[in-house]
């Protein structure tokens, strides 16, 4: 399953009490259905909060969102969401009970669970470490424990927050190539959030950019390069200059 994604007209106020604080001013985009959306922007310009929109645990001060043929509530939380942060594992299971945590509250009986994150971490290359502990893994390891989870009950989106940002550079290349790979296997619709310029032109099928403070949209880019994508070729480096121009574009 993978659903568009319609963002119109979208306005995100903080509510401090004495003070607001305007993070996301008017911003609208479509995603397709099994399409790749990579959001760059400086930091403080909105993508969690528009993320967190897209996840349903905000919702928009104005404007509307519709994830497949249904505008967005609160109460519809079967995407798949993987944050930064390592913590986002749940620590007293293991990486296939952790897994099998979506699941669990779908109501799927035990034995499917267990063969679905099997399935799910052999995807991810971890099968082996189906029965360790989140602390006993590496940072990369645990995102892809929680790329599993978030992909095992095959949630209609798959948003993900800078989810490599705290990897180190060798690694964050291998799971770049991992989660293009899965990708082009799932085809699931992603909205993937990063502040890295190389890794939106290596996964997005399109990038938008947004303007700091209060968040707007940019500039929109198509980017078709053929994959897999080699970050050393002409197009590829042609295609990064475009996207640090609008970037950098007052
Ligand atoms: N809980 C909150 N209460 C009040 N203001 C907030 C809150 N969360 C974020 N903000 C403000 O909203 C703006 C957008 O924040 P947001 O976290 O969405 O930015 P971001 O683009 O994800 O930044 P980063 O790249 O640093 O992660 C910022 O100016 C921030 O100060
Ligand atoms: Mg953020």
């Amino acid at each position: 399953m993978a659903e568009a994604i319609d963002v119109r007209s979208v306005t995100f106020e903080y509510d401090l009490g004495r003070r607001h604080v305007l993070a996301v001013k008017d911003v609208s985009f479509a995603v397709k259905a099994s399409e790749f959306l990579c959001i760059v922007g400086p930091s403080g310009c909105g993508k969690t909060t528009i993320l967190n929109m897209l996840a349903g645990f905000l919702r928009p001060t104005s404007g509307e969102i519709r994830i497949g043929e249904r505008q967005l509530d609160a109460n519809r939380r079967d995407h798949g969401v993987v944050f930064q942060d390592f913590a986002q594992l749940f620590p007293w299971r293991t990486a296939r009970r952790n897994v099998e945590f979506g699941l669990e509250s779908r109501g799927v009986p035990k034995k499917v669970r267990a063969e679905k994150a099997l399935e799910y971490l052999r995807l991810v290359g971890l099968e082996e470490f189906a029965n360790v502990f989140p602390h006993q893994l590496s940072g990369g390891m645990q995102q892809r424990v929680a790329i599993a989870r978030s992909l095992a009950y095959d949630p209609g989106v798959l948003l993900m927050d800078e989810p490599f940002a705290a990897l180190d550079a060798m690694t964050r290349e291998e799971m770049q190539q991992l989660l293009a790979g899965i990708w082009e296997r799932t085809k699931k619709t992603v909205v993937y959030i990063t502040h890295n310029v190389a890794e939106a032109v290596y996964l997005g099928d399109k990038i938008l950019v947004l303007a700091a403070r209060p968040g707007t949209v940019k500039a929109e880019l198509a980017c078709d390069l053929p994959r897999p994508r080699d970050p050393l070729s002409d197009r590829f480096v042609a295609a990064q200059r475009k996207v640090l121009q609008h970037l950098a574009a007052h």
